[in-house]
């Protein structure tokens, strides 16, 4: 069976999949998103990318266009018709279609939209380290909503694609680290101290770091958050980020410079695997 994607209550081929040219989220990126890790079939800690979605939402003054009960019910639907075991689940929710204009009312209504893809198993398993790049972070100041905004972030990753790195860190005007250009960023220190950035508007507050902070928490890490520059990274024992995509992803080099002795470390492999678990048991409950 081909692929298939949702547009506004339909489900239909992906490649008629089609929305309206004046709709704001391609004219304006005025609309917000969320991406779901399905592993084993299951949805990683969906209710709070649910949670999540309704903040982005009530920050933009755009309506939910269904009952969260309902958005469930078309998501579990996509998993089920794109038989998704391991992949990814991405629904984006935009004011709406209208003539172009900058301003825009209350009244619109809003359009969702939602792809699902399958990804490689292996990806729970530990793997090897990658390399990150730093970049300035040139984006606005309300990052913590998941807007479809994404150009600094495209143009960040971009730069570290072209640079032979999996990720980029963004640096904001005082030196130090915000976030990947779509991962929340961590060190681990000599001390074995988790040191991650502080969830306010600086940053995406990501899913998988909030649970990665409870596992750790469960495993009596300390974890610390605080802001922490390059030049800290550098000297940490272990780095690595977190996504729904990524999941637990060691980084291994930032720069050209070896972070710790360059390969995946204790900390984030055991982060990595126990995420794999704590969803099976997560769904089981
Ligand atoms: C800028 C940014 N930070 C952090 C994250 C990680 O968030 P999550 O763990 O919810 O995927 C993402 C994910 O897309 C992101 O785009």
């Amino acid at each position: 069976m081909s692929r298939v994607s949702y547009v506004n209550g339909r489900y239909l081929p992906h490649d008629q999949a089609e929305i309206h040219i004046d709709d704001r989220g391609y004219q304006f990126g005025d609309g917000i998103y969320e991406v779901v890790t399905v592993i084993n079939g299951k949805l990683a800690d969906l209710e709070w990318h649910l949670d999540r979605l309704n903040y982005s939402l009530t920050e933009m003054g755009i309506p939910m266009p269904m009952s969260r009960a309902a958005l469930k019910i078309v998501i579990r639907n996509m998993i089920r018709m794109n038989r998704i075991t391991y992949g990814l689940v991405y629904f984006q929710i935009t004011r709406g279609v209208m003539r172009r204009d900058h301003a825009y009312n209350a009244l619109m209504t809003p359009q969702l939209v939602m792809t699902a893809k399958s990804m490689p198993k292996v990806r729970h398993q530990e793997m090897a380290a990658v390399k990150v790049i730093t970049v300035p972070d040139q984006r606005w100041q309300r990052r913590d909503i998941k807007t479809l905004q994404l150009l600094p972030n495209c143009m960040a990753k971009t730069k570290a694609v072209e640079a032979g790195a999996y990720e980029a860190w963004m640096v904001d005007g005082d030196g130090f680290v915000t976030e990947g250009s779509s991962s929340n960023a961590w060190i681990v220190t000599a001390e074995g101290e988790l040191i991650t950035r502080p969830a306010t508007f600086d940053i995406l507050s990501g899913i998988t770091r909030k649970a990665v902070i409870a596992m750790a928490e469960q495993r009596n890490l300390k974890i610390v958050e605080r802001p922490f520059t390059p030049a800290e990274a550098l000297e940490a024992t272990e780095a690595f980020v977190t996504s729904a995509t990524s999941l637990v992803t060691p980084v291994g080099e930032l720069d050209g410079t070896r972070i710790g002795d360059g390969d995946s470390g204790p900390v984030a492999n055991a982060l990595r695997l126990a995420y794999y678990e704590f969803i099976n048991r997560q769904a089981a409950e």
